[in-house]
């Protein structure tokens, strides 16, 4: 179904495909619980391309690669690079591509992996474009409320934090309005969804979508809270970043207003936006989150490469 295919956007899969993921990140899972080794990945390799800071997804990458049986090559730094040199990003893909199976890209531009599609022969998945997209995050995140909440359709799922600039907000909306969850949107002023995104959430899939200012009403009838942080690095004016971090912070006092139910998400790294007493909450579902992103990986990697 996905076999030679690049992830470059959520938008890029339709509803069976995304629970195709979600079916074989279960079956990985399974695989990754009973220590079977595993030799799908056999003799390939992958490489692994950020150009900004990660933990978690360039390991969990990683860490995906390795338990499938290949292995993995990478580039982390443009400093120890030709880039360092003047070399083109367009130079450097054409070559890792010879060097490998798959590449995955983490990059600052908006739109360098698909730039990267457009160079490399083999599959490209997009590790976070800039502000734009961040598909497997998306997947990993839908993953986790299925799990959790034993579906995703017409659940209230409240996005919250700087939305302007991330992109795993971006991806997540997409992917939920994919599966008909209702959506409200919580920023500061000045750091709302972009229009276009909420026009497209609307007209192109009949969900609904408020936006508030006021996070008491946007928890109140939450299933899912997802909490992002101040994307500093896309602030020109840092101090301005500064200011906007602690307009928020999510407490385990304000998530006693919400339902009993409630969770929290957060794609992590959290930086103050969450009081450190919610990770021992049972709202917090951020780490056991972040844990799906190796069977997760796994099922995209294995989809994409073998089919
Ligand atoms: C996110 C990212 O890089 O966009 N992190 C991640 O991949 N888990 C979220 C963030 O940095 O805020």
């Amino acid at each position: 179904m996905l076999e030679g295919r690049d992830i470059i956007s959520i938008n890029d899969f339709n509803k069976k495909e995304i629970e195709a993921v979600l079916d074989k990140s279960e079956e990985m899972e399974d695989i990754l619980r009973e220590k079977k080794c595993m030799e799908t990945m056999k003799g390939k390799i992958l490489a692994n391309l950020f150009f900004e800071p990660s933990t978690r997804t360039r390991l969990s990458f990683s860490s995906a690669m390795h338990r499938l049986g290949g292995n993995v090559i990478s580039l982390e730094k443009i400093k120890t690079s030709s880039m360092a040199k003047g070399e083109s990003l367009t130079d450097t893909i054409r070559m890792v591509d010879k060097y490998s199976d798959l590449i995955v890209i983490r990059h600052p531009d908006e739109y360098s992996a698909k730039m990267a599609a457009g160079v490399a022969e083999n599959p490209v998945i997009n590790g976070g474009d800039g502000a734009n997209q961040h598909p497997t995050q998306a997947l990993i995140d839908l993953c986790s409320i299925r799990k959790f909440k034993g579906k995703i359709e017409n659940l209230n799922v409240t996005l919250l934090g700087d939305l302007k600039h991330a992109r795993v907000i971006k991806s997540l909306a997409y992917g939920l309005a994919i599966f008909k969850a209702n959506i409200t949107l919580v920023s500061p002023a000045g750091l709302e969804l972009e229009n276009k995104t909420v026009d497209e959430l609307k007209s192109n899939f009949g969900i609904t979508v408020s936006q508030t200012n006021d996070i008491c009403s946007g928890i109140k009838n939450a299933d899912v809270l997802y909490v992002c942080r101040m994307q500093k690095e896309r602030f020109k004016d840092l101090q301005e970043a500064g200011e906007m971090q602690n307009t928020y912070r999510i407490t385990p006092e304000l998530l006693e207003q919400g339902k009993d139910s409630l969770i929290v998400m957060h794609a992590l790294p959290k930086v103050g936006e969450i009081d450190h007493r919610v990770d021992q909450t049972k709202f917090a579902k951020y780490f056991e989150e972040a844990a799906f992103g190796v069977p997760v990986r796994m099922a995209v990697i294995s989809l994409v490469v073998v089919g």
